[in-house]
């Protein structure tokens, strides 16, 4: 596979690369042979070790489940998640309802190693499996008027207790992207990590990972994508606009209303070794400042 620019492993450390594929061998049943990429170049100076297995799936936020961050694996057992479809509609030549292992033939899976940042100050390094999705709109066709991505994730109140009770949230969970930052080559739909399927705490079977934006843009469970003329509302945009906007993108010159940004806790990295700065785009900005170029990222946080 042709190298990219945010192929790290050209020129930094390679710990985490052998750690990964270490456990990789160790375990069985996973996505097989696949290129392993990750950060952009510049992350060199920093020792990018990815969470544990642990860390990533029992520190969760999928408010379909509850609002504790222990309540996605405690109670997501309960989600069926084969068979799996997706709806492709909108401003889309080829629109449908498709298998997931259809949908999973149309595309090629690899595994990234990405930094991932919450909109409430905590991070952590993940071993991502999936495809760009990108490729995926290449193979339907995305028409000439669409200029937006819209997500929608699984509406199932029998199985998701978070969506019977009163929550403030208007279900099913929601988010958009503009349509060149969904074609960007870091947007991932991702379907595994550390080799294996995906926790279904972690949004099994296909979720959005989208690394230089606040995790609230990646949504799980994803039973729908809409291409759209118009940009869409995502959820937290509509719970609370001026807390949460449309672009999300990470940035610790822009603060939240009612904490700062500028830096991170670390999951992981203990009590009082864990704080450390946030970077622009979440150190992405070499790929995808230039979608920004002109506007103010203040007005659009
Ligand atoms: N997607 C759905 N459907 N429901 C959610 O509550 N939470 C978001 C995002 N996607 C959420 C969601 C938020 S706030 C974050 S930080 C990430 O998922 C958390 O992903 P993780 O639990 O895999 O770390």
């Amino acid at each position: 596979m042709m190298r990219q620019d945010w192929d790290i492993y050209k020129d930094r450390d390679v710990t985490p690369k052998e750690m990964f594929l270490n456990r990789r061998q160790i375990m069985a049943g996973g996505l097989g042979a696949a290129c392993v990429t990750a950060l952009p170049r510049g992350a060199r100076a920093e020792a990018l070790t990815p969470n544990s297995f642990e860390e990533i799936t029992s520190y969760n936020n999928f408010y379909e489940f509850g609002w504790d961050k222990s309540d996605p694996k405690k109670y997501a057992a309960a989600l069926t998640t084969t068979p799996w479809s997706v709806e492709i509609d909108g401003l889309v030549e080829r629109p449908g309802t498709y298998a997931l292992e259809d949908l999973l033939k149309m595309v090629t899976v690899s595994e990234r190693i990405y930094r991932f940042r919450c909109v409430e100050a905590w991070s952590m390094v993940i071993p991502w499996s999936g495809f760009q999705l990108s490729d995926l709109l290449e193979s339907v066709g995305v028409q000439s008027g669409a200029r937006y991505v819209g997500f929608t994730s699984v509406l199932r109140p029998k199985e998701m207790p978070g969506q019977s009770g009163y929550s403030g949230i208007d279900w099913p969970y929601q988010e958009g992207l503009r349509l060149d930052e969904a074609m960007n080559p870091l947007t991932l739909m991702a379907t595994g990590l550390y080799g294996e399927d995906l926790p279904k705490q972690n949004g099994a079977p296909i979720r959005l990972v989208v690394p230089w934006k606040y995790g609230f843009k990646s949504a799980k469970s994803i039973v729908k994508i809409s291409l759209l003329k118009d940009q869409p509302l995502n959820t937290w945009q509509a719970l609370q606009p001026k807390e949460y906007g449309f672009y999300a993108n990470v940035n610790p010159q822009v603060d939240h209303p009612r904490w700062s940004q500028a830096t991170e806790r670390v999951i992981g990295a203990g009590l009082f070794g864990g704080r450390k700065e946030t970077l622009m785009f979440n150190g992405y900005g070499e790929q995808v400042a230039s979608l920004y170029k002109g506007m103010d990222l203040r007005k659009f946080y």
